[in-house]
C-alpha cells in the first residue's frame, strides 16, 4: 500500500509539445522559430514563448485574456497572426486559450532522488528539491528544454541534458562543472534511496511524495 504524504493539486492541463507544438509548426515556424524570430520571438519551444517578442512577453500565465499570444491570435490585438495568414481553427485557439489558462506550463522533464535531494526537469530549469518536496533551489539549464536530470551520488552535483547538449552544476552554487559519464533519467518517477518511497513529478510541476506503508 502507498500512502500518499503530501497533497499538491493537480490542474489538467494541455501539453506543450502534444498540443501546442503542432498548432505553432503548422501556422507560426515560417516566422517565429530559432532559426527566424521575426519580431524577435521564437516559439518552437517553452522558454522561447515565454521570453517573448521585441515587446516583451507575450504569455500571463493564467490568463488568456491579457496575453498577447492569445490576443493577437482572435484578432482582439493587432498585428493580427498569423501575419498574411487564415485564423486559427476554433478547437485550436481553444487549446491555446487552456493552455494559458492552465498555467502556461512546461511538459515535465525528469525526476531523480538520491541522499535528501532531489531533482525534476522543468522547461528550461533543474529544480532542486528536499525531501518533503519543496523546492530548494532552481538551476537554468541551458539545454533547451530538459529531457532528463542526474544526480550525484551525495546530492551535490545536478546535472539535465535536451537538445544533444548534457551539462552538470553543483547544486550549492549553480556553477557548472564538468562531469563525464553520466546517467541521465527521464522518468517522471523516483524512488528514495531506502526504497520505501515514491515521488511523483505532476504536471503542475509540484512533487507528490508517497510512502509504503
Ligand atoms: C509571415 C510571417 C509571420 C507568421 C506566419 C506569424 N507571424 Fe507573428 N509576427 C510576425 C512579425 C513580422 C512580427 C513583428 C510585428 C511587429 O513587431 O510589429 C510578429 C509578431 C508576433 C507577436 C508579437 C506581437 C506583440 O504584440 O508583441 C506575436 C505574439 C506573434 N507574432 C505570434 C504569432 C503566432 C502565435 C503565429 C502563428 C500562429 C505567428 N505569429 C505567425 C510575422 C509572422
Amino acid at each position: 500500500m502507498l500512502r500518499w504524504l503530501f497533497a499538491v493539486t493537480v490542474l489538467a492541463g494541455q501539453g506543450f509539445e502534444r498540443d501546442l507544438q503542432p498548432i505553432f509548426r503548422t501556422h507560426c515556424y515560417g516566422c517565429h522559430a530559432a532559426a527566424v524570430k521575426m519580431g524577435s520571438l521564437d516559439v518552437e519551444t517553452h522558454e522561447g514563448l515565454m521570453r517573448g517578442g521585441n515587446q516583451g512577453p507575450i504569455i500571463v500565465p493564467g490568463k488568456a485574456g491579457e496575453s498577447r499570444l492569445y490576443l493577437t491570435l482572435t484578432g482582439a490585438l493587432e498585428p493580427f497572426m498569423p501575419m498574411g495568414g487564415k485564423r486559427l481553427g476554433l478547437s485550436e485557439l481553444e487549446i491555446v486559450k487552456r493552455w494559458i489558462e492552465a498555467g502556461a506550463r512546461p511538459d515535465p522533464g525528469g525526476l531523480v532522488w538520491r541522499g535528501r535531494v532531489m531533482a525534476a526537469g522543468w522547461g528550461g530549469e533543474i529544480r532542486v528539491l528536499d525531501e518533503t518536496g519543496r523546492v530548494v533551489r532552481k538551476i537554468s539549464a541551458h539545454v533547451g528544454t530538459v529531457r532528463g536530470v542526474w544526480l550525484s551520488a551525495d546530492g551535490r552535483l545536478a546535472g539535465a541534458s535536451g537538445g544533444g547538449v548534457a551539462r552538470v552544476y553543483e547544486v550549492a552554487t549553480g556553477i557548472e562543472v564538468k562531469a563525464s559519464e553520466i546517467e541521465f533519467e527521464a522518468g517522471l518517477v523516483a524512488l528514495s534511496p531506502d526504497g520505501r518511497r515514491r515521488a511523483v513529478l505532476a504536471e503542475d510541476g509540484s512533487v507528490r511524495i508517497y510512502e509504503h506503508e
